[in-house]
Parts: C-alpha cells; structure tokens; sequence
C-alpha cells in the first residue's frame, strides 16, 4: 500500500497542535482557548485540579469529544483521519483497571496492539512476534509474558498497557494518570521507561498525572491546566503550589495573555516576596 506520508517536511510538522481550543460538555465550557504545541521527542506533563479538564483534553485530541472552536491536528491531520492510523498509542485513566475476570495473558494483550484493519488477517505472523517481544521487553514483563493480566499487581498491568501501546509502533503516546494505583518503585521505573522511549525512541509522549513530584521530575515541559492552560514551560520552571495559586488567581488580570506563551507565568502580585 502507497505510503502518504510527506517525508520531507515532516520533521517540521508538529506532532501536535491546537489553536484556540474550547470544548463544552453538557452546555458547560469545560476547556477555552486551548493553544497548544508539541514537537517530536517531547515529554509533555499535563497537571490540574480534578475537573479541570485533562481528561476533556485528551479525549478531544483522541476525537471521542467534539470541539466548539478553534482545531487540532496531528501530524498534520485532524483527530481520527485516516493518516493517523497506528500513530497514536493510548493509554486510558482505567487501564490498571482492566477486568479481572478476563482471561487474557500479557503477551495476547500487547499482540493486540499491532492488529489494524490492514493485517487483521495476519494478525500472529513473524513480523508482529518480533515486535510484541520487544514491546513486552520494554516493560520488562517477559517473565510474566504468559500469566493472565488478572494476576498482575496494578503496575504489571499498567506495563502491559503500555506495552500494547509500543506493539502498535505508535510514535505519540497519550496517558491518562498512568501512575495511580502503582507503587513507588513501580512509578519510578515505569517513569524512566517513558523518558527512555522518548530520548532513545524519538517517541513523544503527552501525559496527565496528580503526582506533581514525579512529573516535575521526569517530563521535560509541564503544563498546568484548570479551563485554560495557565502555565506551560520547563519543568524546573514549574511554580510551587503557592504561586500556583497565585496563577489561578491573578488569571483574570491577564485574560487576553496568549496562553500558548512562556511569558505569561510572571506572578507580578508575589514581587513583594
Ligand atoms: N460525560 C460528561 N458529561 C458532562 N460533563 C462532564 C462529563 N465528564 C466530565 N464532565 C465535566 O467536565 C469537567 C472536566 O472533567 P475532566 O474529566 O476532563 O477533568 P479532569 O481534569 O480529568 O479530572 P480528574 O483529575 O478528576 O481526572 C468536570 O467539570 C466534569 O464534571
Ligand atoms: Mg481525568
């Protein structure tokens, strides 16, 4: 099958980029004016109150939820086009939720994440058994690779997850609190095999999490989000909880700010510190 990808300029194409974003659920306006870009390799953290509209972003740029205004394209396309096949690897808010009653093992969970509608039919070939033992080795499952996903611990079964995510060859991954219900040390090597996916893989990775912590620690870029994006820089540039605060309060002052800058965290009310 013909490729159609644009090979020479795709390096200049961001993976993503929303403009002008607002999203309404329910006759609400849960996400406004959204401006937002990603380009290959980056690891983006997306943080917020709960309700603030991380999960209405993600499932916007999946395609699940339509927008108001403004558009989103990946890759150039827009969210569900048929160009973006097999790009996208997602990872839901319930992945280590998965039923426990099915009986699935590691293995067959991430060999269905190189099945599309181009190699339904050959779906246990050679090709894929290469890259679902990579996917599994990534993650580091191989000595679980036969056990059914109901007896994993919660952060085996995160793994396995995002194993399936890597099978599908996806180069942008999206998370969704990936981290609850893991523990420490289970987050902390599930958040050094994302940074290496990046960094080794060219992977680029677009990922909400309350543990504020762990994100300042291991994503590059941080975004705050609560209706709008009210911080996006370095994440060693990411305020503490009181200038957060401060953020969401002097807001309002700076309303025609462009929220896509890196300019627009100067908390000029805390200058008297
Ligand atoms: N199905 C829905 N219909 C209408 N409104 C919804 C629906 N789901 C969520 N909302 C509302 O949208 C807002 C944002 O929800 P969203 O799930 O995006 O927040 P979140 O930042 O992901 O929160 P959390 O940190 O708890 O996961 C909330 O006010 C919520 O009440
Ligand atoms: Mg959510």
């Amino acid at each position: 099958m013909q490729s159609t990808t644009v090979k020479d300029n795709a390096t200049d194409i961001p993976i993503l980029d929303l403009n002008g974003v607002s999203v309404f659920r329910s006759g609400k306006m849960i996400l406004k004016e959204i401006n937002l870009r990603v380009s290959k390799g980056e690891f983006v953290g997306i943080v917020g109150p709960n309700g603030s509209g991380k999960s209405t972003l993600l499932l916007s740029i999946l395609g699940l939820l339509k927008i108001q205004n403004g558009s989103i394209r990946m890759f150039g396309h827009p969210p569900l086009s048929k160009q973006l096949f097999g790009k996208i690897g997602w990872v839901s808010q319930a992945a280590a939720n998965l039923p426990r009653d099915v009986k699935i093992t590691v293995r067959e969970l991430v060999q269905l994440g190189t099945v599309n509608a181009r190699n339904m039919l050959k779906m246990f070939g050679n090709n894929n058994r290469e890259q679902v033992n990579k996917s599994i080795q990534m993650v580091g499952l191989e000595d679980v690779q036969h056990i059914d996903i109901g007896r994993l611990s919660g952060g085996q079964r995160q793994r396995a997850v995002i194993a399936r995510a890597l099978a599908s060859n996806s180069e942008f991954i999206i998370l969704d609190e990936p981290l609850v219900g893991i523990d420490r040390d289970a987050r902390n090597s599930l958040l050094k095999l994302l940074d290496n996916l990046c960094h080794e893989e060219g992977k680029t990775i677009l990922m909400v999490s309350h543990d504020l912590t762990a994100m300042r620690q291991t994503a590059h870029r941080m975004i705050f989000i609560e209706e709008t994006i009210r911080f996006d820089g370095d994440a060693k540039n990411f305020p503490d909880l009181s200038r957060l605060a401060d953020l969401r309060g002097i807001s309002h002052v700076h309303e025609n700010m462009p929220s896509h800058t890196h300019a627009h965290t100067h908390t000029h009310s805390k200058e008297e510190e």
